[in-house]
This record gives C-alpha cells, sequence and structure tokens, in this order.
C-alpha cells in the first residue's frame, strides 16, 4: 500500500515536469555537494529577471502570492517533502504561474546546484523550529545552513525570517550573529505592528488565529542604506 502510495506521488511529480526540478542527489554528503551542476537560472526561466528563494515553501501559498505581485522577480521555492510539494506544484499549473520553479530537495544540497551570489533575496517562513538539542544541525537557521546559504546569495541580500517560536526566533538571532550577519526591522508583534504587505502563510494563519504573536526579522551582510 505505501508502495503504491509512493509510485503515484513520483507520477504525479514528473507530471509538472516544466515547473519543478528534482535533483538526484538528496543527501548532503561533502565530496557530492563539491561537483556543482549549476542550474542556468536564465535558461530555465526564458529571461535574466533577479532570482529570489523560499526554502520550506510548504503548499506554496506564500511563494503564490508573491510571485504574483512581483511578476518581474523568478523564484525558486524550495521543498523536501514530496507530498506537500506536489500539491503545491498542482496549484501553480492550475494558477498559470510561470516565475516559479520548485526544488524538491533538502536545503543541504543547494549549493551544489545554485550559483554563487546568484539569489537576491531568502525567505524562511515557519522553519520547523526542532526544539530537541538533538536536532539543533536541522534547524534551518543553524549556522551550518547559514553558512550554505552566504554561497549562494549575492552580497547585498537579504533573509527575510518568520516564525511564531519566539526560542526558535532567540535562537535564529544568535545563529545569524556568529555566521556575521546584521539585523533589522525585528518586530515581536508582526501583526500588530506597522509592517506594510505581509503576505500571510498557511502556517501563519494557523498560529495567528490561535492567539500567537509572530516573530520576524531581516538579516543581511553588508550594510544597507
Ligand atoms: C512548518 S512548515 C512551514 C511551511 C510554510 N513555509 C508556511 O509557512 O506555511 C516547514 C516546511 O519546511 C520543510 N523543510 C524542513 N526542513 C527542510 C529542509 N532541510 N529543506 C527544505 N525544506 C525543509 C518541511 O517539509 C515543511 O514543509
Amino acid at each position: 500500500m505505501r508502495m503504491r502510495r509512493k509510485k503515484n506521488l513520483e507520477e504525479r511529480l514528473a507530471s509538472f515536469d516544466n515547473i519543478i526540478l528534482i535533483p538526484r542527489v538528496t543527501d548532503d554528503h561533502r565530496s557530492i555537494v563539491a561537483e556543482k551542476e549549476y542550474i542556468d537560472f536564465s535558461e530555465l526561466f526564458g529571461n535574466s529577471n533577479p532570482v529570489h528563494m523560499e526554502i520550506g515553501c510548504g503548499k506554496g501559498q506564500f511563494m503564490f502570492e508573491l510571485a504574483k505581485r512581483t511578476p518581474d522577480i523568478n523564484y525558486i521555492a524550495v521543498e523536501v517533502n514530496e507530498s506537500v510539494i506536489s500539491d503545491a506544484c498542482k496549484k501553480a499549473k492550475e494558477a498559470g504561474i510561470t516565475n516559479v520553479i520548485f526544488m524538491k530537495c533538502g536545503a543541504e544540497i543547494l549549493s551544489k546546484y545554485i550559483k554563487p551570489a546568484s539569489i537576491g533575496k531568502l525567505y524562511l517562513n515557519f522553519s520547523c523550529p526542532l526544539p530537541k538539542k538533538a536536532n539543533e544541525n536541522r534547524r534551518l537557521t543553524n549556522v551550518r545552513f547559514l553558512e550554505i546559504y552566504k554561497e549562494f546569495l549575492t552580497p547585498d541580500a537579504e533573509i527575510h525570517q518568520k516564525t511564531d517560536n519566539m526560542h526558535f526566533f532567540e535562537y535564529s538571532i544568535e545563529q545569524y550573529t556568529l555566521a556575521g550577519f546584521k539585523l533589522k526591522n525585528i518586530s515581536l508583534d508582526l501583526h500588530n505592528s506597522n509592517f506594510e504587505g505581509n503576505i500571510v502563510t498557511e502556517y501563519e494563519r494557523k498560529f495567528s488565529s490561535a492567539g500567537m504573536p509572530i516573530y520576524r526579522l531581516e538579516a543581511y551582510m553588508q550594510p544597507n542604506t
């Protein structure tokens, strides 16, 4: 039964051929990542617009709204869960969205495929907080991931993070600082702040309607004026 479900999922993913990249390599072995197979974004999107990324896009609600609002930006939406990304692809196909390409893989291997200094903005929305100490190095704001992102972010790039989890937010601030990022536009209660243009994600809706404050920050490497 389980095998059959998997087979159907694989068939479903294959049917989204033109909007999803499925790297053959799905582990994070250093030597595998060291052999680069950079994606040609101009070829992929058919234009040379700037490219932004979301890691852990879930079912893609945030990405679709952002892509609609900013048609002159191309987006790479990364998600490790094949069932979730399959739903996102289906929605993108039905909505006729052309400036989003999905990548089904873990963030661990991105630097194998993403050229250095090629991503201008990175969104981390409600990344799993993974509270157990044993899982610390799987948190998407762990310094090991921040070092991976630094490889492909442009020098003036920003990371925009949102979470409902105060401890994870504090942890992330610590990790950005360790990795040499600076922070700005920090909000401890986004929905009761003067921030404009927020796009609510699936998890954000859930947490917010349960009365939880939403934390948000922007991290960057260079002083921007
Ligand atoms: C809590 S959900 C948030 C989904 C969405 N961003 C939102 O705000 O509604 C976190 C997502 O990150 C994905 N994820 C976790 N670790 C990942 C990794 N190493 N690489 C890519 N995606 C990952 C999970 O599969 C999950 O879909």
